[in-house]
């Protein structure tokens, strides 16, 4: 008998701008898991927020991509953002960009990561939830804590984990994935994923048995809609302990706040700040961009906890580097490397500005570039 965790996330509108999902969308988010759990459809189910997004984590035996189960997420997104309308909330139904729900979420606003696997005795998860930022937010620390031995202490010291883990990569443009081994192909893999804007780590496996290990939402939701509605602030699912890593190793790449795509309207490079939850909503420039991480025991598909795992002075130290961080970024205003790059700010509100300029250009004929043409195609499959 396998347990399924599901974790569907959506930003249906907030309280004082992007800050933080209000507590009576959250509740009408609750009532429709509540019945769905009576009806049998979940085993169990949390209801949080990071920021403006409201979380759903959910525990059931449908199996991923389930019907039932996502129609279930989709229908709590309604009625919470029913709900965000009558308040007047911010963006209300932000991230529902379809009216026309048809078995999944996927492509219509909502990310989902979910992950099937048989329950060890002992089955820790931890649940990693961010705001201002985008999937391959994750690429780093899922890197650090399933490939690297600097950081994961069990690749080398423990017979389970000493094998390593595949990383599956989801090329979010042209929708193809590619599976890699670690550690003998840890260069390619970091020639893909070092583009994270394009190359999201979606899954890892343990590499001797093919066990599931981590999950991530990868959906990009600019991507989908074609234009600027939001980041597409993911979240993660990681196993640990007995045979994957410590609880204490998959938290230990966030005490490092690396930079990640998303703040201010998605546009700007930031620290990534570990937070507790309720420091999981965004302030200065609406960011800096957080992450919360809850830890659960997964026991017969009940889920027990959370732990809030970030709610500890071990990491003030990473959250006062990512406020000078994001100091020293935001003293180069519209400038890159702060600002996002052409490819990036193409689905924000850039282009509408840049459009208007297109004619005050002059041509400059003696300057013109010889030589190979220069590449005006951004994408290509
Ligand atoms: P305890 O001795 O506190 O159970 O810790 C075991 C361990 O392996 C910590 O990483
Ligand atoms: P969200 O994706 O969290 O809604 O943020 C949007 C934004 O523009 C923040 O400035
Ligand atoms: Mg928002
Ligand atoms: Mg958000
Ligand atoms: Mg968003």
């Amino acid at each position: 008998q396998t347990t399924t965790i599901s974790v569907i996330k959506a930003d249906i509108g907030s309280l004082a701008g992007h800050h933080v999902v209000h507590p009576d969308t959250m509740a009408a988010a609750a009532k429709v898991l509540a019945e769905a759990k009576s009806k049998g459809i979940l085993i169990d189910y949390y209801v949080t927020n990071a920021g403006d997004d409201l979380e759903l984590i959910m525990t059931h035996r449908k199996g991923v991509d389930a019907p039932e189960v996502h129609e279930t997420a989709w229908n709590a997104f309604k009625e919470a953002a029913k709900v965000a309308k009558e308040l007047g909330l911010y963006a209300a139904g932000q991230d529902l960009l379809t009216d026309a729900f048809s078995g999944n979420v996927r492509g219509l606003g909502p990310s989902a990561a979910e992950m099937e696997f048989v329950e060890r005795p002992a089955e820790p998860v931890v649940i990693f939830m961010a705001d201002k930022t985008e999937p391959g937010a994750f690429n780093l620390p899922l890197f650090r804590i399933f490939a690297d031995p600097f950081t994961t202490a069990g690749l080398v010291i423990d017979p389970k984990l000493h094998d390593g883990f595949k990383f599956e990569v989801y090329d979010v443009i042209a929708g193809k994935y590619v599976v890699m081994n670690c550690p003998e192909e840890m260069y390619d893999l970091l020639a893909l994923i070092g583009t994270p804007g394009r190359f999201v780590v979606r899954r890892v496996y343990r590499k001797s048995d093919n066990e599931i290990a981590a999950v991530v939402a990868v959906e990009r939701l600019n991507l989908i809609a074609g234009q600027y509605v939001g980041k597409d602030d993911p979240v993660a699912i990681v196993r640990a302990q007995s045979g994957f890593p410590a609880v204490g190793e998959v938290l230990e790449p966030f005490a490092f706040p690396h930079l990640v795509a998303g703040w201010m309207r998605g546009s700007h490079f930031g620290p990534l700040m570990p937070v507790s939850q309720r420091n999981a909503r965004c302030t200065r420039f609406d960011g800096p961009p957080r992450v919360v991480a809850l830890g659960f025991q997964i026991k017969n598909g009940r889920l027990i906890g959370p732990a809030d795992l970030f709610d500890d002075p071990a990491f003030d130290e990473a959250r006062r580097t990512a406020q000078v961080i994001a100091d020293y970024m935001r003293r180069h205003g519209p400038f890159m490397p702060h600002r996002l790059g052409p490819e990036e700010m193409e689905y924000t509100t850039l282009p509408a500005v840049l459009q208007k300029l297109q004619n005050r250009f002059v041509e400059s004929k003696l300057y013109q570039v010889k030589g190979p043409k220069v590449k005006t195609e951004l994408l290509h499959d």
